[in-house]
């Protein structure tokens, strides 16, 4: 197969991850007999630095003409100046819009030999399997806000929005995913407040009901699920939910399998090129130092193949190494328990050997 893959690798540890991915990609192709053409393209800090636009007009071009687009992260202190006229955030929420890129999967999967790097007790995370559906282009993120004066100084204010057709866009493509797994979803919502929350759960309880029976629907409020999601997660199949929640929830369950440096994602719309990255941010306190770890973002190649190209066996074939290399003991410094571990770079040696041998 021949595809065109576009590489954003951004800012603080984005590039040190993508250039292994980068490795890993091309590991693939030759082992699989593929041709890949990559291309990297500027977003986030370096975008602005670089362009003054956090993504730039050429870089929108290359993700629309790709077959899909692997990022790193955006973001850091040296952008983080409340007043200023755009963030690197900013390119990243763009991207996501141009794209029509709707649902975001999240899936929460533990190790067996990594069980004991999380700081939960091994009883509660143990054969943990969760796949999320975060809502990724509408609610606050996407509603209207600004500043207004006030008598104290000035007031801020974000919109919350959904709508029905996009609530039952999500759900649907839950319930899908529900069906070929386990057959249960969770919805969650804070309908006991928001009135958004209240249109979400009608919404999803009518498509549930009329389009699929066969799947065990239930909801759970937001602040309610943040406690069952560490108490007991592996009640939990599929789970949909708005983009602010998901956001926050995904990041909370990266500490079920041990580490944000294991959680890749995938974005998808209906048509059109996917998104693919590590859940986890730029980790500037890290940046620069080759310790990151890159299996995130190696995971996020497997979701890519799989989503993106249809080649699932490679997509396989990437789990399974990074299975195995957590098996043979391998350890960047998220992941080691205070014990020995590798570089960021050594990690992807090592996973690269093990893919080509
Ligand atoms: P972060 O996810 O960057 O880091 C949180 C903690 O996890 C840090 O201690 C970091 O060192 C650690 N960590 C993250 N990824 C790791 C990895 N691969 N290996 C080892 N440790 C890892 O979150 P933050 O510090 O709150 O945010 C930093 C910047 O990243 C902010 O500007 C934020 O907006 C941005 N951000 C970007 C994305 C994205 O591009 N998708 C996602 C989240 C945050
Ligand atoms: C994520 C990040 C982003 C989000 C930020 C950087 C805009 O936290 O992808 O999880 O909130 O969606
Ligand atoms: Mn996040």
């Amino acid at each position: 197969m021949e595809a065109n893959i576009v590489l954003l690798p951004g800012d603080g540890i984005g590039p040190e991850i993508v250039a292994q991915a980068k490795r890993l990609l091309e590991g693939v192709a030759t082992k699989f007999g593929h041709s890949f053409t990559t291309s990297e393209h500027a977003i986030g800090g370096n975008a602005i630095d670089a362009f003054g636009d956090p993504l730039p007009q050429s870089t929108i071009d290359a993700c629309k003409a790709s077959h899909a687009i692997l990022l790193g992260a955006v973001g850091g202190p040296k952008w983080d100046d409340p007043t200023a006229r755009t963030r690197p955030e900013v390119g990243l929420l763009k991207i996501r819009k141009e794209l029509g890129l709707f649902a975001n999967l999240r899936p929460i999967q533990t190790y067996p030999e990594l069980v004991d790097a999380s700081p939960l007790r091994r009883e509660i995370v143990e054969g943990t399997d969760i796949l999320f559906f975060r809502e990724l282009t509408g609610g606050i993120y996407f509603g209207k806000s600004g500043r207004r004066p006030h008598p104290s100084g000035e007031e801020a204010f974000n919109e919350m929005v959904y709508s029905t057709g996009e609530v039952e866009r999500i759900v649907r493509m839950a319930a899908r995913a529900a069906q070929q797994r386990r057959g249960k979803l969770t919805s969650v919502d804070k309908a006991n407040v928001l009135e958004v929350s209240r249109l979400w759960r009608q919404t999803a309880e009518r498509v549930m009901k009329e389009e699929f029976p066969d799947v065990a629907y239930d909801v759970v409020l937001i602040d309610s699920m943040a406690m069952h999601l560490i108490s007991r997660p592996r009640d939990f199949d599929v789970v949909v939910t708005g983009n602010m929640f998901g956001d926050i929830l995904t990041d909370e369950a990266s500490m079920l399998p041990g580490s944000l440096g294991l959680l890749p994602s995938a974005s998808l719309g209906s048509e059109g090129p996917g998104l693919y990255e590590p859940i986890h941010g730029s980790a500037p306190d890290i940046a620069g130092k080759n310790v990151a770890n890159p299996l995130a973002t190696f995971l996020a190649c497997a979701m890519l193949f799989r989503h993106s190209l249809g080649l699932t066996a490679e997509a396989v074939a990437i789990e399974e190494v990074v299975a195995a290399t957590l098996k043979a003991g391998y350890r960047t410094k998220d992941i080691a328990a205070g014990g020995p571990s590798i570089s960021t770079s050594e990690m992807g040696d090592v996973v690269l050997q093990q893919m080509t041998a």
